[in-house]
Order: C-alpha cells, then structure tokens, then sequence
C-alpha cells in the first residue's frame, strides 16, 4: 500500500538537508536572518509551497501532514539556533583571542632617556664651584630693564640694550640677555661676604651655527672687605685648571663690561679642531664702583670681582659637537651619546 503522505516526506527531508547546509555555511551571526528567511520568509520561504499542497490531502491524512511539517519546521529552526549557537561561541573566542596577554612575550622597550650635555656640563661646573666654596643662587628669566641693565651700570643708550639683541615682553619686561642681573639680586638678598654661582637660561635675538637664542651662563660673585683682581685671577686661573687639568693654557686679556672696571677676558687654549686656538670661555672683572652704589654700599668698605662663563661653547668643545642646533633639536639619537 503505497504512503500518501511520501510526497511530503521526501520534500520535507529535501528542505531539511538544505537547511543543514545553509546553516553550517553561514559565517557570520548577521547573515542569519537572511538565512532563516529562505525557509521562514513570508514570500520566499521554502515551506510556503509545502503548506498550500496541505490542502489536496484527504481529510483522514492532513492532521499526520500537518504533524510533519510542524516536526520539520521545528528541526530546521533548531538548525538555526544551533548555528546562532556556533557563530556566538566563535565570536567569544575571537574576542578572548584577540585580547590575550601572552607573557612571554618580550615587552615594549621604553627609550631610556640621557642627560643632555649641556646640564652634564652644568652639573661639573657647579659641583667645581661649589668646591670652591660658592653658593648656589637662582634668578628668573624674565627680568626687568632695571635689573637686567640700569642697576649694572648699562644706561638706555648702551648698544647692548639695542631692540636687535634683546627680547622685550610687555610691561616693561624682557627675558634676560645674561645671568648678571643676578649680581644685583644676590647683593639685595644677603651682605658681604657673597659668594655665590648664578646658572641658567639666557636669551639674545642671535641665531646662525654658532649662536643660539636661548643659551646657558654661569654668573659668579664674590664681595668681601678686601677681595681684589688677584683673587679674581686665582679663583678663575684655579678653576679652569680644575676643570681642564693643572697644563691647560689659560689667557687674561683687558675687556670692557659697563659692570665691572677693570674688565676681562679669558680664554683657554683649545686644541678640539685640526690646529689649536684660543677659545673665549669667560668674562669677568671687578665690580664696578658705581653698581655697588646702586644697591647701597660703599665701594671704598667693600669689593668683589664677578664673572660670567658661556657654558654651550664649553659642553661643544667638550663634547666635539659642531652645529649648535644640536643642543636643541633633542634627538634621542644625538643625546643618547653622552
Ligand atoms: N654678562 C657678561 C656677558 O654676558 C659677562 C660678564 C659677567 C662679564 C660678569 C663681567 C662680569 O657677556
């Protein structure tokens, strides 16, 4: 006797064989409904035809039929859930994967930074003054004409007041073209005897391979009762040696600064390039009579030289650096040098 129903079996089976497939290929969570929708959709879904055959069935066969499709429906809904199931628990482990700590793994090496050379150089000069028993003094860098001039003698026709090499702020400001104002500061803050190193930061309106804009001095000042140029010569005659060796060739020559009378220059014998020359590293003198006037004491109780060294050239020579710019740019590579 032959299965009515054997038709429906057969199709039913064909449906479920291909939702198989269907959701074994699917890949991805958002395609399901796309997926699902060819056998549930309302237009195109693969057992609307099935349901409209229910009809043709004898009476006697369509409750069995209709049992069937609904078993079939619900298998091929399984498949689907079983799917969503798969793509979920693929998506987590993805998820986990890709945010693992493997710490085995070598880590991210962090650049170790350098001292630049100009604070090494720094750093030497001040630990050699304060050896030499002066005092660590700091000032800012933004100074007023008073203090960066008038008060060390430089009147407002001085050409180093010229608007070319200084760089004025407003309100009567500028960023200080030496650390000499801070003669004036540590003879306003303590009586004699004053005997402190001034380091930092200046700033002129100059800049070519040899000059900076900002670059770095050290101020020094001594007043006592009775300090005079020979103590000058000693300390800074002492000093260089002490920083270059006891045979290193050091010059005095007469200068000119509006603070200090008699006035100075010394350089030092440099042997870095191909033939030796002498090199300016300093200027210096005796503080001038009318400066100590200005903050209030008697030049004929008390007396001092001062002194102001350029400490870039000297971290240059020192280091065999050519091009300023280097001190500046900051290269990593550059720095890590040293
Ligand atoms: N301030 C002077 C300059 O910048 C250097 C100096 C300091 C000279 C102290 C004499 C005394 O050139």
């Amino acid at each position: 006797m032959s299965d009515p129903l054997q038709g429906l079996r057969e199709g039913l089976a064909a449906i479920q064989a291909r939702a198989a497939e269907i959701a074994a290929a699917v890949t991805r969570e958002a395609d399901l409904p796309e997926a699902r929708a060819e056998f549930f959709g309302r237009k195109k879904g693969a057992f609307n035809p099935i349901m409209s055959e229910l009809g043709k069935l004898s009476r006697e066969a369509r409750p069995e039929a209709g049992q069937l499709i609904n078993d079939s429906k619900l298998a091929v809904e399984a498949l689907f859930e079983a799917a969503k199931a798969r793509l979920e628990a693929e998506a987590l482990d993805a998820a986990i994967e890709a945010g693992r700590l493997d710490v085995t793994l070598p880590g991210r090496r962090v650049a170790r930074g350098a001292i630049h050379p100009i604070q090494r150089v720094m750093d030497e000069l001040i630990d050699l003054f304060g050896q030499m028993g002066f005092d660590l003094a700091e000032g800012p860098e933004v100074e007023t004409e008073a203090y960066n001039f008038d008060l060390l003698n430089m009147p407002a026709d001085h050409p180093a007041r010229d608007m070319q090499d200084t760089f004025y702020l407003s309100g009567g400001l500028l960023l200080r073209t030496q650390t000499s104002p801070m003669q004036i500061r540590a003879m306003e803050a303590q009586q004699p005897p004053i005997r402190i190193i001034a380091p930092g930061k200046v700033f002129r309106a100059d800049s070519d391979p040899t000059h900076s804009p900002t670059f770095h001095q050290i101020e020094g000042l001594w007043i006592d009762e009775d300090v005079t140029i020979v103590h000058l010569k000693a300390v800074l005659t002492d000093f260089l040696h002490r920083l270059f060796g006891p045979d290193k060739k050091v010059r005095f020559r007469p200068s000119f600064f509006p603070f200090t009378e008699p006035s100075v220059e010394v350089d030092i014998w440099d042997e870095s390039g191909a033939e030796g020359k002498w090199m300016e590293v300093l200027g210096a003198g005796m503080v001038h009579p009318q400066v100590l006037r200005n903050v209030g004491w008697d030049p004929n109780k008390v007396q001092g030289f001062a002194f102001g060294l350029g400490v870039d050239r000297l971290a240059m020579t020192r280091y065999g650096i050519t091009h300023i710019a280097h001190l500046f740019t900051n290269d990593q590579r550059f720095l890590s040098q040293f």
